[in-house]
This record gives structure tokens, sequence and C-alpha cells, in this order.
């Protein structure tokens, strides 16, 4: 479904400042594999997303997407089929336009149709009951401007949005990392449900590994620019916080260096 084939990235290149953030990286996800990305600061996990996005140009390498290149495809035109999601939550949406003026949004983008938003009645119901389902008020608050909701309902919102775009895709780039527990909570909540409703395939970088090995059904460790580990199935089951802990030491010859991973073991 998603190949990425021998893809490397070096910014500032020939200048001291340059670093190879994608190593001849190789990575393949199977239609409806949700994975979940760990690393230490600064290993190439959001630079990989990006990569797959189209922020840039790639050095090297070849991806496609549902057996199409798109490795030279621009990356307004990858966003319609590739759903993003951020830590800031306020990313993603337009603040001054309502609830149902963003879900419209959202829709007539997948369905090609103009841009109008004067919303269907039927367009409406269906928003409405999708709302309802996260159990937030969402539903009452159809004619409330995105600004002026907080964070954890904001990426509640955005989450809908972009499933609702039927993307081939999803990317969640730390996407609770900036919630407070109980929002964040609910929001991964709202995750799991919306990959699962609709078989989306996901990528999503998490500093928690807790999270990362209960979530989805394969997880990636990032290194330098590269995969070092990726674990799915009854390896993964077996999987402790500790036991990855140790082998990124015993594979990458370092510490684990990102704080808020490590901070993240026990909860
Ligand atoms: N546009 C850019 N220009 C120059 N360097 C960049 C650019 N984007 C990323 N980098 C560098 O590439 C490396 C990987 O960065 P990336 O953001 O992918 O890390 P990450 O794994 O997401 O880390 P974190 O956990 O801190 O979010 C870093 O050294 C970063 O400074
Ligand atoms: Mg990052």
């Amino acid at each position: 479904m998603l190949k990425m084939t021998n893809i490397t990235k070096t910014f500032s290149k020939n200048t001291a400042n340059e670093h190879t953030a994608l190593d001849n990286l190789n990575l393949y996800l199977e239609k409806g594999d949700f994975v979940t990305v760990i690393g230490s600061n600064g290993a190439g996990k959001s630079t990989l997303m990006n990569a797959i996005s189209g922020s840039f140009w790639l050095d090297n390498g070849k991806i496609e997407l549902d057996g199409k290149n798109i490795t030279y495809m621009r990356e307004h035109n990858r966003a319609k089929t590739i759903g993003r999601l951020f830590q800031d939550p306020m990313k993603g949406t337009a603040p001054d336009l309502t609830i149902e003026e963003n879900l419209a949004l959202a829709y007539s983008g997948s369905k090609r149709r103009s841009l109008n938003l004067a919303i269907r009645k039927s367009d409406r119901d269906y928003f409405k009951t999708a709302l309802e389902e996260f159990g937030m008020g969402l539903e009452n608050r159809m004619k409330t401007k995105i600004g002026l909701l907080s964070g954890g309902q904001r990426q509640a919102v955005t989450l809908l949005m972009s499933s609702i775009a039927s993307p081939k895709l999803l990317l969640l780039d730390e996407h609770t990392a900036a919630l407070d527990p109980a929002a964040a909570k609910k929001v991964l909540e709202i995750t799991r449900k919306i990959v699962e409703k609709n078989g989306l395939t996901t990528l999503m970088i998490t500093h928690n590994i807790n999270q990362a090995l209960k979530m989805g059904n394969r997880t990636i460790m990032m290194n330098a620019g590269k995969i070092m580990l990726d674990i799915s199935g009854e390896e993964r089951s077996n999987m402790t916080v500790s036991k990855l802990v140790e082998m990124y030491s015993v594979k990458s010859h370092k510490e684990l260096d990102n704080d808020r991973m490590l901070l993240s073991r026990d909860s």
C-alpha cells in the first residue's frame, strides 16, 4: 500500500550543518496497517512523514502509494489522499469557520464537489452523528468557530475531517502531545475508533512507548534516519517498555535520549 524504497534526504548539503535525516530507509505498509513510530529526538520521524507528504524532494529513493509512484507528486496533490495531524491543534483547520463549515470543506474536497459552504441537511446530519460518537458534546456546537474550541476538541474535529476525506493514508505526528492527559486520552480513543471504523492505513508517531506498544498492530523504532527495529505479532505482544529501551541502547550504542519518551515509560 505504502512502499518507500531507498529513501535518502540530506539537509544543508555541503555545509557545516549537513545532516542526513533519512538514510537509505525502506518501509512497506500493508493496507490497514496501524504502525506506531518511536525513536529519540532528531531520529527522523517527522522527516519521514514530511517525505511521505511531499514537503521536499528526496535526494534518492521512490515512494509508491497504492501502486502509484508519488515520488514527484506535489504536496497539495498528495494531500488529497494523505491525511495529516500535527502536535499543534491549530494546524489543519480554519479557525474562523465553524465546526460544520470545516467538516463541509473536508467533505466537499473528498467528493470533488464545488466548494460550497451552504451545507445540505443530509450532510449536517451525517456530521452530527459522527460527532455524537465522540461523546464530547461537539454535536451541539456545530455552529461554533473552531478557533474557540480547546486543543482536544480541535484535534477530534481534525481527525473527523481527515477521515471523511477518505484518505489512503493517515499520518499522525505526536497529535496528542500538546494536550492535557485527559484530552490526550480522549483523542487517542477517538483515533482508535476512526482508524478502526474506516480501516485506515495509519502511521502514528508517539513519544509514549507504552502507547506505541498498545495501539495499532506494528511498531517501528527509528534511529539516525533508519528503521532500527520493526516488530509486530507475537514479538510485539511480548515486548515490554524496558526491553525496548534496552534493545535501543544495544543496537544504537547509545542511551535513548528522548526525555519525554523516558518520562512516559510507566504511564
Ligand atoms: N527542513 C529541515 N532543514 C534542516 N534540517 C532539518 C529539516 N527538517 C529536519 N531537519 C533535521 O533532521 C533531523 C531529524 O528531524 P526530525 O524532525 O525528523 O526528528 P524527529 O525524529 O521527529 O524528532 P522529535 O522527536 O524531536 O520530533 C534533525 O536533526 C533535524 O534538525
Ligand atoms: Mg518530530
